[in-house]
């Protein structure tokens, strides 16, 4: 089988890459991806020299290079996103272009070509706030919050028509709040034991008792795996992780393993349209296709933590020029900028 994957450079595509190309001897991956500030090739620096193995850098939203790149492929996964729910908020253009449009993009190629299977990654963000004491499942409504989430749900639905119009071949996972080795440090946990271990302060938004469901990225890959090569075409599958836990809660954790004081952490204005609470309802892919989470929070965040203590040299070389810039511009003076939100806001609904 030999598959094309997009945002293969990214965390979890990085990831999934090298756990295929260590547990299935028989694919072969060829890597899409446009290595924005989020896609960096360092992430698969062990299978760079692995003949089952093929890197072309290339843009979802270019039809004549995704297909010379995708034309003898038998299968997609498809990563490939602007994925930061902040960044979908200052700046929603480019979300907009590469999760929308870019999937419809790769939508047609793979439709002309015939690929036999196409798996969208998609989020659990895109059910929205999920009310206390309920869980969403697969036919739960869409009613995404953020630029972000609205970009996925219109991109899966994009696919469901695929499936319904054209009898595309394609299924589809929504996945919780992933963290694992080679996240990049804007994202929360990251972000919270990548500034513990420097003492600088962590910035919890609002009163962060805000709720997540938070996956162990090698057993996202594993159930992404399980429904490439098992799950029923046309279906949604949720994949979720073991236990639902407040912000607060997850920062208070990440510092007592990094054996920092909570003098640290430091609460900042809150994230507009933040979402209270994600919780999923599993039981599809746990009867169907066999799947379930493995990996514990602690032991997951244990491991996390030491391999943001190794990866120093990573974290340094991600964290310059663009990130660097973004977070001048937006996280400098969170009060200004969100402000100046609110107030485009204001003046477009005048
Ligand atoms: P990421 O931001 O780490 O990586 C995204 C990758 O896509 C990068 O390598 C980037 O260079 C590439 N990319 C971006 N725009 C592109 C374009 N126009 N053409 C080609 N490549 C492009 O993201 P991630 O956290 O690994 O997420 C991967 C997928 O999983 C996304 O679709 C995201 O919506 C979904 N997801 C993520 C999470 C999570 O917690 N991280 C949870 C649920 C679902
Ligand atoms: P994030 O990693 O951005 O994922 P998502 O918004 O897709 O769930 O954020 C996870 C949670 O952490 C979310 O409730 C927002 C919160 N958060 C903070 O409190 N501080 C931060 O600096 C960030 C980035 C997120």
């Amino acid at each position: 089988m030999k598959i094309f994957v997009t945002g293969g450079a990214g965390f979890i595509g990085s990831n999934f890459i090298r756990y295929v190309l260590e547990t299935r001897k028989d694919f072969s991956i060829v890597n899409y991806d446009k290595l924005t500030y989020a896609g960096n090739l360092a992430n698969l620096e062990l299978v760079a020299r692995n003949p089952n193995y093929q890197f072309v850098r290339g843009d979802i939203c270019d039809a004549a290079a995704v297909e010379a790149a995708m034309c003898d492929c038998d299968a997609v996964i498809h990563f490939a996103a602007e994925s930061h729910v902040d960044r979908s908020i200052y700046e929603p253009a480019p979300v907009i272009q590469t999760n929308v449009t870019g999937t419809f993009v790769l939508l047609e190629v793979a439709r002309k070509i015939l690929v036999s299977r196409f798996v969208h990654v998609s989020t659990d963000e895109v059910y929205g706030d999920i009310p206390e004491g309920a869980f969403a499942d697969e036919n739960f409504p869409l009613q995404p919050s953020s630029p972000y989430s609205a970009s996925k749900a219109a991109s899966d639905l994009l696919v469901r028509s695929y499936v319904r119009t054209y009898g595309f071949p394609a299924v589809i996972t929504r996945s919780s709040n992933n963290y694992g080795s080679y996240q990049f440090p804007e994202k929360f946990v990251p972000l919270m034991i990548t500034n513990a271990l420097s003492d600088k302060a962590l910035p919890v938004y609002g009163d962060g008792k805000q709720q997540r469901d938070w996956l162990h990225v090698e057993d996202n890959c594993r159930g992404i795996l399980a429904v490439l090569e098992r799950g029923k075409i046309g279906e949604v599958y949720n994949i979720g992780g073991p236990d639902l836990v407040e912000n607060l809660s997850m920062v208070q954790r990440i510092l007592q393993l990094v054996g920092k004081t909570e003098s640290l952490l430091s609460h900042v204005q809150d994230r507009p349209g933040h979402d209270r609470r994600y919780a999923l309802d599993c039981r599809k892919i746990q009867t169907e296709l066999d799947w379930r989470p493995v990996i514990t929070l602690e032991e997951g965040l244990r491991r996390t933590i030491d391999w943001y203590v190794s990866a120093g040299l990573w974290v340094a070389s991600v964290r310059g020029g663009e990130y660097l810039s973004y977070c001048e511009k937006y996280y400098e003076n969170r009060e200004r900028s969100l402000h100046a939100i609110a107030r485009s806001s204001s003046i477009a609904s005048d």
